[in-house]
């Protein structure tokens, strides 16, 4: 998996963000994230960590580091809404956005290695761990094997052996009891590296994880017998990973009781965990959606623009869908329990500022979600609420959310 899509020659990413025109993420790519769906994610996300400034005595600089940042949209919007609309927090924020396989094309996304010290701020991921490698297991005569890969005939194909580490086994055996011989899942192991560079980068200040995933037992239920693998290819769906090789993205769900253990080994403490849904609500979400509402009704905005904008925002908060992932918050060094609204919702940080909205070149993804799910009108067999995973989704009866 760390080949296949990260190796600088032939893995997925670096392939694909060689040239501007094969970017994995957006309609032209293979799957959507919170930040390119609507600005309002990256703009609730600038008040929280305005938040989260105040709550650290308003240090004179108050550094954000993003891991994975992709093409750095999640930074153009936090720091875009900041200058715009909270100049005070603005001056004081040096933004340091990360990644593996940083694009040779965008500014200000830069490689991994350059990770900064000391850190008074926050460190911020969206849909990093879920794109670790991570390894596969399966149940076998009651004990836990491990699923490697093989090369027979001129194919690649599972090969089950003994554990390559005993901690594969240590994470599922308190739940094996209730798991079938043939049930299958996986096991993050890259999450103690993370967890370790998170705490190296971080003096004092906050975590924040954005991912999907649970927490365990609920990550092995038995009911999802086939692991939580998600491989995305142009917007459609599969779970297997031994095919379109270094041309698809694979990932799984995210082992949140690993996150909080190997956080917790590095004096990181969870503050809370709440779907991105009820996070985004808690900051405030409602009052954009409702300044986009009256806009259109004065006639500010063409009800074309209002409804592309009030899907990417709907969107976010979909509960079958980005609504549905979590968002982690981890403190370090912080001896009161701070109220964080994101986490308690007591009161909208909105108040009354401007709303960002899509401009034509980010509108694709939003016109699309408008226009609801148009294959329903075509085959009578597409029922018109099936979610967009379960429409793309090329073997949806293994497919257990
Ligand atoms: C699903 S993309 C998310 C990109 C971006 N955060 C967004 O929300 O649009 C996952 C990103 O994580 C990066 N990545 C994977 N492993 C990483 C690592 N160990 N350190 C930093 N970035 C990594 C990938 O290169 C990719 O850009």
């Amino acid at each position: 998996m760390n080949f296949v899509l990260y190796d600088n020659d032939q893995g997925y990413y670096p392939t694909r963000r060689r040239t501007s025109a094969s970017k994995p993420i957006g309609t032209d790519g293979d799957y959507f994230t919170s930040p390119t769906t609507h600005p309002v994610f990256g703009a609730l996300l600038a008040l929280q960590l305005r938040e989260m400034w105040l709550l650290l005595d308003s240090p004179s600089e108050f550094t954000v580091v993003e891991m994975g940042a992709g093409d750095g949209t999640l930074r153009s919007d936090i720091l875009e809404y900041a200058q715009q609309e909270l100049p005070d927090f603005a001056v004081t924020i040096r933004y340091v956005a990360t990644d593996l396989v940083p694009p040779s094309n965008i500014n200000g996304v830069i490689d991994n290695s350059c990770l900064p010290v000391d850190v008074v701020g926050c460190i911020i991921s969206n849909e990093l761990l879920d794109a670790f490698p991570f390894n596969r297991f399966i149940v076998e005569d009651g004990v836990v094997k491990e699923i490697f890969v093989d090369y027979q005939d001129g194919e690649f194909v599972d090969s089950v052996g003994e554990v390559s580490e005993p901690e594969i086994a240590a994470r599922v055996d308190p739940f094996l009891d209730s798991l079938k011989d043939g049930y299958q899942g996986e096991v993050n192991l890259r999450l103690a590296y993370w967890s370790d560079s998170v705490s190296a980068a971080l003096q004092r200040g906050y975590v924040i994880t954005i991912d999907y995933g649970y927490d365990r037992p609920e990550l092995y239920e038995p009911s999802r017998r086939s692991g939580s693998i998600r491989c995305y290819y142009q917007h459609t769906l599969s779970q297997n990973p031994l095919r379109r090789i270094g041309r698809q993205d694979i990932t799984s769900h995210v082992d949140f009781t690993a996150v909080d253990h190997t956080l917790m080994v590095n004096r990181i403490k969870r503050v809370g965990k709440l779907s991105q849904r009820q996070f985004l609500l808690n900051l405030g979400l409602k009052d954009f959606s409702d300044d986009i509402t009256l806009r259109s009704l004065t006639n500010e905005f063409s009800r074309e623009d209002s409804q592309e904008n009030l899907a990417g925002i709907e969107a976010l908060i979909d509960g079958e869908g980005l609504g549905k992932f979590k968002v982690l918050v981890h403190s370090k060094n912080i001896d009161q329990a701070h109220p964080i609204t994101g986490i308690t919702g007591r009161k909208t940080l909105v108040e009354g500022r401007n709303t960002p909205t899509l401009n034509n070149s980010e509108a694709t993804h939003a016109r699309l979600l408008r226009s609801g799910n148009p294959f329903a009108r075509i085959n009578p067999e597409l029922r018109s609420d099936m979610t967009w995973e379960q429409l793309f989704c090329e073997d949806s009866t293994n497919i257990v959310n």
